[in-house]
């Protein structure tokens, strides 16, 4: 047959099969190709009936049915299996051709495999691909990186398939995806959205807690709160989804919520994340705590032991149920601001450290619609930005500044309550701290600065000296004069 195919998936699993249909859908003819091949025939059988897809049952038969320069997109595991998988490509395709990694891989790989494939003449794209089975059959967010010169043969195929948003100066509808960047930038974004993804959900988590214990409220009740947040500034799919999982119930009639299990999984993104912003010395604290909250929550059986010990008082929150949800509510938008405000200052800071030229208010886009995350509220970031493209942080915009003014009462409020009441707000509670260190001038740092040199001549800098110019003291009268060199993070 003649090469006539616009682009191969390989990998049939539900991400695969929904974004071949999704192709399908835009009109472009998709080679499908699955390691164990009785998959491709199946899924021509069944899911991909009457569709302009093409089976294939090696490698060389995939190249073989596809123009120039071949795209061939990678929809498997994240890790090794790329590798192995990228070796094997390198025999049947050529030079110019693209290899397309839509996995959830690890920056760094990214970074070398770009390297690696281009070394062969070839060019290659490290893409994060967000929205679940959903996303991926009608619309997912798409955030590209790798080789600049694949793009434009990749663009009008990802551009089409992206969810697409309104423009909100009313002008023509835009597509969730664009050119993050070179090497690992994509993979880099996609990996931060996940991080978010992480804070976002255990902030709702948190929020249900205290409706749970400190306002004594059941899943159906709740459900009316999230139905009702749902039309505001918290509007987005997992407020979304919370709604909707609070109206499900099992086969007794009582709500699922209730039954399930509560010890969180994680494949890996937020570890990741968190990762990245120590190597880079920034503090996504929320993140972070959004991490080891899963972790916290993955110790079960010794938090059931603990409980035994450590009884718990009274949770109930005094005062009116109104009253508290719209204190919750303004506590959860407030710590999401910190959130997305510590995820953007963790790209910021990537991006100088890779040399990547990121579009802040790109990504906004591209989060807005499709993926996890999406939201009304990143609409307010893409518009932060496109005021203002240099903007160094979300605080200092003068939309989230007058927000989080109008949330910080509430905001203590509810924190403060939840301390003393011993509901456990981890992500709520470092999000205030991180609000409060960082609108500080002085913070105790100066006499952290002193025990370091107290104990290890470590050095300082003085309030009264011009910055970049190291003091020691001989605290004790018993130390040398030799003071140890400095580094920082
Ligand atoms: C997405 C999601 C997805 C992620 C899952 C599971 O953007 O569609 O981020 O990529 O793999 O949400 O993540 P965890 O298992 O780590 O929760």
């Amino acid at each position: 047959m003649e090469p006539h195919a616009d682009i191969a998936v390989v990998g049939l699993a539900v991400m695969g099969q929904n974004l071949i249909l999704n192709m399908n859908d835009h009109g472009f003819t998709v080679v499908a190709y699955n390691r164990t091949v009785s998959k491709v025939d199946e899924f021509l059988a069944q899911e991909a009936r009457g569709k302009k897809v093409v089976g294939a049952h090696s490698l060389a038969e995939m190249a073989a049915l596809l123009k120039r320069p071949r795209r061939v997109m990678l929809m498997i595991k994240a890790g090794r299996a790329v590798d192995d998988l990228i070796d094997q490509l390198l025999t049947v395709l050529e030079p110019g051709d693209i290899i397309i990694d839509g996995g959830n891989s690890l920056f760094e790989d990214t970074i070398r495999r770009t390297k690696f494939v281009e070394s062969k003449g070839l060019l290659y794209i490290g893409t994060g691909v967000s929205g679940g089975e959903e996303g991926a059959r009608h619309g997912p967010s798409i955030m590209p990186g790798g080789s600049p010169s694949a793009w434009p043969h990749v663009k009008p195929i990802f551009q089409a398939i992206a969810a697409k948003v309104a423009d909100a100066a009313g002008g023509p509808e835009q597509s969730c995806c664009d050119w993050v960047g070179e090497g690992g930038a994509g993979h880099y974004v996609k990996m931060t959205h996940n991080g978010i993804e992480y804070g976002d959900m255990q902030l709702i988590c948190e929020a249900y807690h205290i409706m749970k214990d400190g306002l004594g409220m059941t899943a159906g009740e709740m459900h009316h709160v999230f139905r009702e947040w749902n039309t505001g500034e918290l509007e987005s799919y997992l407020i979304e989804i919370t709604r909707d999982i609070l109206a499900k119930t099992d086969d007794d009639g009582t709500p699922l919520v209730d039954k399930i299990l509560d010890t969180a999984g994680q494949k890996g993104t937020g570890k990741w994340t968190v990762i990245s912003s120590q190597e880079l010395g920034i503090p996504i604290t929320l993140i972070a705590e959004a991490v080891y909250s899963r972790c916290v929550s993955a110790l079960k059986d010794q938090r059931v032991l603990a409980s035994k010990h450590f009884k718990q008082g009274n949770p109930k929150f005094a005062g009116d149920r109104v009253a508290w949800l719209g204190d919750i509510r303004k506590a959860l938008y407030a710590s999401k601001i910190i959130s997305y405000t510590q995820g953007y200052m963790l790209m910021r800071a990537a991006a100088q450290a890779h040399h990547w030229n990121l579009n802040y208010g790109g990504i906004a886009l591209m989060w807005r619609g499709g993926c996890i995350i999406r939201s009304v509220f990143l609409g307010e970031i893409k518009k932060a930005f496109d005021k203002n493209p240099d903007l160094t942080n979300l605080l200092l915009d003068p939309f989230f500044k007058k927000a989080i003014k109008g949330c910080v009462r509430s905001w203590r409020k509810v924190v403060s309550t939840a301390v003393k009441k011993g509901i456990p707000v981890p992500a709520l509670s470092t999000a205030l701290a991180f609000f409060d260190g960082f609108r500080n001038a002085r913070l105790p740092a100066n006499l952290l600065q002193a025990q370091r040199d107290f104990f290890g001549a470590h050095t300082y800098e003085r309030i009264d000296q011009p910055r970049g110019q190291f003091f020691h003291t001989n605290w004790t009268g018993a130390g040398g004069r030799v003071s140890s060199s400095t580094y920082s993070v």
